[in-house]
């Protein structure tokens, strides 16, 4: 039966229909689950304040753990006849109920219904984006950790200028990525926040127990005036986008790098067979496709942002049917960086290193910094010692050389190339990501209670 919920006599032009439908129907198959836990814990708040009988409760919620397990099983999803998820859903209630399914929308609207939806699915994103950018710090770590002592040229302006080590070059990155948690925590505790019970936006005229449905779903609080939640949809759908771009920023510039070290002209990483693409003309080619494309992927990263951000950011407050088109770009964007961490972490620890080629580079001139300051130690002003070095490197003269382990010893201070710091970062990341799981673990012991007792008791 064609229909949509609210549906009047006459049917709707189907070119009108699609076009409105937009990718809804394949971009909602991914909320259904989120769909029917909100909705279980929606039938629970509407069983509290008497619009349903205990009874009726106690239908609903087995009717819709059924409908949890046939969509996880495959065998429900919202279908061609479908103008959306939350239209799926009611359908499927009133066939397996009959008059009990069309009583579930009281006191909700499609629009606090999404929201709930969102805000469920992106938390769940956010902590599978958070677990994937730790095993991503983690393989940054066991590379750098095996080629800790091999030193490699630091760039300015992409010439050689001081000494650097493949170890520090991992353990930056891995502190970069660190760094990334902080925005992506901050869009997680912006997600945090229940929207049920707004309705269309302006609440509805029953005593809906909105903190207790906020509780039974795993949020942390409520958004509380009910004008506040619409126009936060859209907006966390950027801030999700805008956590994403740190971690789309730092694997684009690693990419670069290995790009560039794993070039002839460079040499000192060397990409193995498996990672690399060959050239259907040139049978020499063994090509950083994967990290070309993690580069280009940080770019796409960013537009995702941008046509969220464009979308909603001109609106007036309220919902308007706008906001749709903010749900495939932060859907796409968190697959993208799942797909972006999985590559770099599995590829990473695979690159192999010449350290031979690495030392080569780490002679000469590079040194004139190390040189200037052995003045300085010495006695010599800086200035002096600056101008007395350049003269040598001017006349093309040999600045004195330094042993690899010479060079690395000079910087064993934490965080130097000779002392990448290793337990800072574990320390760090296991300490962050404790944090980080027993929020999620409290997330999904909520909703797995919701799912096997609908919130029902007490
Ligand atoms: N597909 C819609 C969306 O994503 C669902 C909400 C529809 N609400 C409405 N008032 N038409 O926004």
């Amino acid at each position: 039966m064609k229909g949509t919920l609210w549906g009047g006599d006459s049917p709707l032009d189907p070119d009108l229909d699609a076009y409105t439908v937009g990718k809804d129907r394949e971009l909602d198959a991914r909320l259904l689950p989120w769909d029917i836990l909100g909705t279980m814990a929606h039938a629970a708040g509407l069983t509290e304040i008497g619009i349903l009988s205990r009874e009726e409760g106690r239908a609903l919620h087995r009717a819709l753990a059924e409908a949890l397990r046939e969509a996880e099983e495959g065998s429900f999803a919202p279908g061609p006849e479908d103008e959306d998820v939350h239209s799926a859903l009611e359908k499927y209630l009133v066939a397996k109920l009959g008059p009990l399914g069309r009583k579930v929308h009281a006191g909700r609207s499609r629009n606090d219904q999404v929201l709930a939806d969102l805000r469920l699915f992106l938390k769940d994103a956010l902590f599978r984006v958070m677990e994937a950018l730790g095993e991503t710090v983690r393989a940054l770590v066991r590379f750098g950790k095996s080629h800790a002592g091999v030193v490699l040229p630091g760039y300015t302006h992409q010439r050689r200028a001081m000494p650097s080590s493949v170890g520090l070059w991992a353990a930056g990155f891995a502190e970069a990525l660190l760094e990334d948690l902080f925005p992506l925590e901050a869009a997680l505790d912006v997600a945090d926040r229940s929207p049920l019970g707004s309705a269309a936006g302006y609440g509805v005229p029953l005593p809906l127990p909105r903190e207790k449905t906020a509780r039974l779903l795993g949020f942390s609080a409520v958004q509380l005036n009910v004008t506040a939640a619409q126009p936060s949809r859209g907006k966390l759908e950027t801030q999700v986008l805008q956590a994403l771009w740190g971690p789309g920023y730092d694997l684009a510039k690693l990419s670069w790098d290995v790009i560039l070290y794993t070039s002839e002209e460079f040499g000192f990483f060397r990409l193995p067979e498996v990672f690399a693409t060959g050239s259907s003309i040139m049978p020499q080619k063994r090509n950083p496709d994967l990290f070309e494309l993690t580069r280009a992927n940080a770019g796409v990263l960013e537009g995702l942002l941008l046509q969220a951000m464009a979308v909603c950011s001109k609106l007036p407050s309220g919902y308007h049917r706008d906001l749709q088109l903010t749900k495939g770009p932060v859907m796409e964007g968190v697959e993208l960086a799942l797909r972006m961490f999985g590559a770099v972490s599995k590829t990473v620890p695979a690159l192999e290193v010449d350290r031979e080629a690495c030392e080569r580079a780490v002679k000469g001139p590079i040194l004139a910094t190390d040189e200037a300051l052995r003045r300085v130690r010495e006695g010599t002003p800086f200035r002096d010692a600056y101008r007395e070095t350049a003269e040598i490197v001017k006349s093309g003269g040999e600045v004195p050389g330094l042993s690899p382990s010479e060079i690395l010893e000079s910087r064993k201070y934490p965080g130097g190339a000779g002392a990448p710091a290793w337990e800072r970062i574990e320390e760090e990341l296991s300490a962050r990501e404790e944090k980080i799981r027993s929020r999620r673990d409290a997330f999904r012991e909520a909703l797995d209670s919701l799912a096997a007792r609908g919130g029902l008791e007490g």
